[in-house]
């Protein structure tokens, strides 16, 4: 079977890696890709921007499924047009990803189908938001977030009314966010532990893929700047089978019984950042694509019989058969090591040497996010999350240990990594 994977992230890396292993794979196609991804798919050149370039493409090279990594592609609907020219797709329709689109649809579905989520209310009006925050009605702290996708960006937690009403004015008055910013959601500051959940969903059928820690904080002790991720762990520790059932029953299967009540069934992976309150799962939000860097650390702890290929098709197909995916009971840290200043502004092209130590290291792997080849072949940065170097062990210790002597071995002076991914 022939497959294109869509993106260019660590995310897309360590599927190209799980991907190859598979014994039904005859070509692996990645676009746009970066160079060090060559060594598992041709890399190829697509306007993603352009539909039919995409489907033209997967008729002419005989492209059995499409795997849509980053989710703008999928909110702009890539899957439908290829689901409408025939061509099995991963990933979800334009109309279910309104679930990661906008934050207003998510939780007005939560609101009519009981899925525990914070208390919030939306507003598209400053003067009724400023009002609402001033009511009182929910206590500060208290979130204000834009509605639609902000590159992480667009969750503002606010300790004061002067926060909340500048936080207010940022997105509906200055329009800081653009269009994602038009409308407002104001909830309630959930307290607990935060979890990555990863489900299958091939329409109908639920498969729980597993869960990740995500590292969302800039710095160590989970200080300085939202990132799109810093690090994960993986673990069978992470959560109990008996919190897994909860989450599957009140969260996942609600929201999927409510698209299909839609007319807009689920295909992919949905991905339920949770809070784990007390012994309670509430939803913080949903995405839908798989978490990067969760997946990182998900994907090396698949079972030795799990086809990734062979699963993915089955969602896509609307046959999934399995009733849960096998998972190893080995833990898996993945450090990002990202250039010096993200997510502010950051230098480029700066000379990265080591590697090939760090990837002869049993138990290591080691996925490219943000790097190129420059003129004279030297591998050089080229992004803010540049790469995801994991470790595997017994334990998260383990693995941890192992990752991070792994990093002693990394020469790249304008790159950081957190320290303290795995504690
Ligand atoms: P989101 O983009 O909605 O996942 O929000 C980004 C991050 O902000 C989450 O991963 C949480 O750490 C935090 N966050 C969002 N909503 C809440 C909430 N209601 N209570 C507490 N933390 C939140
Ligand atoms: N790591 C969080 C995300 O992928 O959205």
């Amino acid at each position: 079977m022939k497959v294109l994977v869509v993106g260019s992230g660590g995310r897309e890396h360590a599927l190209l890696w799980a991907l190859k292993k598979s014994p039904i794979l005859t070509g692996l196609y990645v676009t746009p890709g970066r160079p060090a991804m060559g060594n598992f798919g041709i890399l190829v050149d697509i306007n993603l921007k352009n539909p039919i370039d995409v489907t033209q493409f997967c008729k002419r090279e005989n492209i059995e499924l499409v795997i849509i990594g980053p989710e703008q592609p999928i909110i702009d609907g890539l899957a439908d047009n290829l689901v409408a020219e025939g061509i099995n797709v991963f990933a979800p329709s334009q109309a279910a990803a309104k679930l990661e689109a906008s934050k207003s649809f998510a939780k007005g579905l939560c609101k009519q189908y009981g899925v525990p989520t914070a208390k919030y209310e939306c507003f598209v009006d400053e003067g009724l938001a400023k009002n609402f925050v001033l009511s009182n009605k929910i206590k500060f702290p208290l979130v204000v977030k834009a509605n639609g996708i902000a590159a992480g960006k667009g969750v503002i937690i606010c300790n004061t009314e002067n926060e909340a009403c500048a936080a207010i004015d940022s997105m509906l008055v200055e329009k800081k966010f653009g269009e994602s910013g038009e409308e407002v959601v104001i909830e309630e500051f959930l307290v607990g532990e935060e979890v990555s959940f990863f489900a299958l969903v091939d329409g109908l059928k639920v498969v729980t893929l597993g869960c990740a820690k995500d590292y969302k904080r800039a710095n160590e002790n989970n200080e300085g700047q939202n990132t799109g991720g810093m690090g994960s762990y993986s673990s069978s520790s992470i959560i109990s089978k008996d919190m897994e059932q909860k989450i599957i029953q009140r969260i996942i299967y609600p929201t999927i019984q409510a698209l299909n009540n839609m007319g807009t069934p689920y295909k992919g992976v949905l991905f339920a950042g949770l809070m784990i309150c007390k012994d309670s799962p509430k939803l913080l939000e949903y995405n839908v694509r798989f978490g990067d860097p969760e997946i990182q650390s998900i994907l090396p702890r698949l079972g030795e019989n799990c086809d990734l290929l062979n699963l993915m098709l089955s969602v896509a197909e609307g046959k999934l058969n399995t009733k849960a995916v096998e998972l190893s009971s080995k833990a898996t840290v993945c450090v990002v090591v990202a250039s010096k200043g993200y997510p502010g502004d950051y230098q480029t092209g700066e000379v990265i040497k080591g590697l090939n130590k760090i990837e002869n290291i049993p138990g290591i792997l080691v996925f490219h996010a943000g790097t190129k080849l420059d003129e004279s072949g030297n591998l050089v940065s080229d992004g803010g999350r540049v790469l995801n170097i994991v470790g595997e062990g017994s334990s998260v210790e383990e693995a941890k240990s192992k990752v991070y002597s792994a990093l002693n071995f990394l020469e790249w002076p304008g790159g950081f990594f957190r320290y303290d991914i795995g504690s």
